[in-house]
């Protein structure tokens, strides 16, 4: 599947997408590309084929959560890279959730990689590479007027739904969730604007380790030059029962 979607303009280009005006008013298209960096840039590298399973994945992910009652920004697939999306003003937060210690946590607070945390935790961080995306407390995010006290509830609300799914779809093919990054924008729409999930879900930003063997299977394979990334986000795909085979 090749693409024949003319694209517009390009807009912005991330360490990880592009995203380029969509054919309607509103739509935007979402670019996966092959590009891995990791600690703000300092790493930078390639996963081949990668930009083809984020797509697919990101793809099989928000349309489940669709399905649950997620409002999302994802209209459809367009091509093995491409996606149309609506159009949203980010909200700068990268918002976290954690269901075992792992990374940036285990290093902050010295808890012990792979500790099962007592619930979920919801954490937030300014999205702001220049400044290193620092940690905020919800104070911090009212306080400098990044999200409204309502936007704050429906954010905790819909990750925690978000968590609950996804844990449950990703045990259901023997894959511990550990942890992972959302981004929420803001729709707009005739009467105000709607919030919704934006950005992707894939193995660059997510934990996901092998339930049995304890494997990681996510971009810390990368971060960690543990090798055999493209493997290990193919056998994500495969035991999501995507298939990469061509012409798919
Ligand atoms: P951390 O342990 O480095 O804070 O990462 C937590 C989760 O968030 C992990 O699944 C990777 C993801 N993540 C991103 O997607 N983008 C980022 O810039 C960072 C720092 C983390
Ligand atoms: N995406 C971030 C970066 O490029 C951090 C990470 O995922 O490790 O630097």
């Amino acid at each position: 599947m090749t693409s024949d979607v003319p694209k517009g303009e390009k807009l912005y280009e991330g360490k990880a997408k592009i995203l380029f005006r969509g054919p309607e008013p509103g739509t935007l298209i979402q670019y996966f590309k092959d590009d891995a960096t990791a600690f703000n840039n300092q790493k930078k590298g390639t996963i081949a084929g990668k930009g083809i399973i984020n797509n697919r994945i990101t793809d099989l992910i928000m349309t489940r959560l669709a399905g649950i009652g997620i409002p999302t920004h994802y209209i459809r697939r367009l091509s093995d890279r491409e996606q149309l999306v609506h159009e949203v003003q980010i909200v700068p937060l990268e918002v976290i959730v954690r269901n075992i210690a792992a990374g940036s946590m285990s290093k902050k607070f010295g808890v012990e990689e792979g500790t099962r945390l007592a619930r979920p935790l919801v954490e937030f961080s300014l999205k702001n590479d220049d400044l290193g995306d620092p940690l905020l407390a919800e104070e911090h995010i009212l306080i400098l007027g990044l999200a409204t006290e309502e936007e704050l509830d429906e954010i905790f609300e819909m990750s925690l739904k978000i968590n609950d799914f996804l844990r449950g779809m990703f045990a259901a093919v023997g894959i511990d969730l550990v942890d992972f990054k959302l981004e929420y924008g803001r729709l707009a729409e005739e009467d105000g604007y709607t919030l919704v999930l934006a950005d992707e879900f894939s193995p660059d930003n997510c934990r996901l380790w092998d339930m049995r063997t304890g494997e990681k299977m996510d971009k810390d394979r990368f971060r960690r030059d543990l090798g055999g990334e493209v493997e290990a986000y193919q056998e994500v795909a495969r035991r999501l029962g995507i298939s990469l085979d061509a012409g798919d």
